[in-house]
């Protein structure tokens, strides 16, 4: 279905596995959401730290040895994913200790750690590859296991392995895992064939170390990505551009621990917004950041939707059906593929046809399904799904497919006659800080 981002010949890695996402593939299938049709809502909700940021801001601790603490850390499933991949490789993660605030991690890095990401950690979770280029750096060597399928369809490594080449890493793939070295990482001039976010982490987390100056062309912007840099900068690296599409990195000898806030998560925001804008209502953001949705908030202000930035909090307010638009997902600062299925959900029950292109990944449709069990009308054709609006969706046993997917799903289910029942609940507890409590508190039927 679709082909996102033009890739050349296939890498030294395909065929090793099927390829993998962030997802976590395999449920226990115990976890369920019931929600019932609610609102108007209103309340104020929390913004968390962002997922996507914290996940390589504990994998880029590798690089110097120390304490370092997080604040705004997500009590979530892949945080504690992450925690655990770390303490393997040898290093201490308290995450909400005794005596500090429940979002404040502290990492200990050890002198010496085990440069290991075993299949197990990288298989329930996808973003593991991130350790790759931070293990590198540091320790001049990584094994790390080849990420496994998924439900997005294919997504392979190759940009990742390709631009810390061009460092002088090496890699070889065996028995199911990649064996990276690196005798000593030298800057080179790096253009990606697409704007990865991992592949752009991955090789930016290397360069901070590398001997002389990394230049990153055609760089992913998205905001967790600036905070990455951030965070190495105050690390001791001099990392110059993050958010812009090219990043020059001066690779320096030695980096040492920090203390981080991470960024509001953009997607938890616009979880949220889709919440409101199904249900109605008005609630508050406390902690969202507006100038990281700037295309999502223009989207779903043509659809209706009324977006408030009162600085350090967004106040969303639906007072009538929306209505329906066009959108394609893009790397940022486009819409991001993530926010696609809480679209398809609006557009669901909005007034009118609205088209939606998915330019990222070619497989993100797996939960369209669900929804047309709820009684949406929508029709997929290629990377397109054409939605045409109805006046209402009826409660359904459903699946949830992947984080976000399950989040729409949840989200639908707000505007949906009846109850809803969202199985595989867990994967939306992989990246959601209690999603459920959060709507109930603002006024959602849902447990
Ligand atoms: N791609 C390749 N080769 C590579 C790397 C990527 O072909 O070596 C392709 C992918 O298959 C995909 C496209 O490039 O079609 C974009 O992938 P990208 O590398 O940008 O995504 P990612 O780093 O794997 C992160 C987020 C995703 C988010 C995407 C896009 C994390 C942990 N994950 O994934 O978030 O959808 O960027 O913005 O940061 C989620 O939070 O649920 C989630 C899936």
């Amino acid at each position: 279905m679709g082909c996102p981002p033009v890739r050349p010949a296939a890498h030294h890695t395909e065929g090793v596995g099927a390829a993998s996402d962030d997802s976590h593939t395999e449920t226990s299938g115990r976890s369920v959401i019931r929600v019932r049709r609610s609102g108007p809502l209103s309340g104020s909700v929390r913004i968390s730290g962002a997922k996507n940021s914290v996940l390589k801001l504990m994998a880029a601790s590798v690089l110097a040895p120390g304490r370092f603490t997080l604040h705004n850390v997500p009590r979530i499933a892949d945080v504690a994913l992450m925690s655990e991949l770390l303490e393997g490789m040898g290093a201490t993660v308290a995450h909400g200790a005794a005596g500090s605030a429940p979002d404040v991690m502290t990492i200990d890095v050890p002198e010496v750690m085990v440069p290991e990401a075993p299949y197990d950690q990288v298989e329930r979770m996808r973003a593991s590859i991130v350790v790759l280029g931070p293990l590198l750096a540091r320790f001049g060597e990584a094994r790390v296991s080849v990420p496994g399928g998924d439900d997005f369809g294919h997504r392979p490594i190759d940009m990742h392995l390709r631009a810390l080449e061009q460092l002088g890493a090496t890699f070889t793939t065996s028995h199911g895992y990649i064996q990276g070295r690196a005798e000593r990482l030298t800057g080179a001039q790096v253009l990606l064939e697409y704007p990865s976010v991992g592949a752009t982490e991955n090789l930016l987390m290397a360069a901070v170390r590398a001997r002389g100056t990394t230049v990153i062309d055609n760089a992913a912007r998205e905001p967790e990505i600036a905070d990455l840099a951030a965070f190495l900068n105050a690390m001791g690296a001099e990392v110059d551009g993050a958010g812009s599409s090219t990043i020059t990195v001066e690779g320096v000898e030695s980096l040492h621990p920090v203390t981080h806030t991470v960024v509001p998560d953009r997607i938890e925001a616009a979880t949220y917004l889709a919440a409101v804008g199904m249900a109605g209502g008005s609630i508050r953001l406390l902690g969202a950041r507006a100038d990281h949705m700037v295309m999502l908030l223009e989207k779903l202000g043509d659809m209706g939707l009324r977006v408030d930035d009162g600085g350090d909090v967004l106040v969303a307010t639906a007072s009538d059906r929306l209505r329906s638009v066009d959108v394609s997902t893009l790397p940022y600062p486009g819409v991001a593929t993530d926010y696609k299925p809480l679209l398809v959900a609006l557009l669901s029950v909005a007034d009118g046809v609205g088209i939606l292109t998915e330019n990222v990944f070619a497989g993100r449709f797996r939960y369209i399904p669900e929804l047309v069990r709820m009684g949406a009308d929508i029709r997929v054709e290629g990377h397109h799904a054409v939605v045409r609006g109805v006046d209402a969706l009826s409660g359904a046993p459903v699946r949830a497919p992947d984080i976000r997917a399950g989040a729409a799903l949840v989200v639908a289910g707000l505007a949906a006659e009846g109850e809803t029942v969202v199985a595989d609940a867990e994967h939306v507890e992989r990246g959601y800080q209690d999603l459920v409590g959060n709507l109930a508190r603002l006024g959602a039927d849902i447990s």
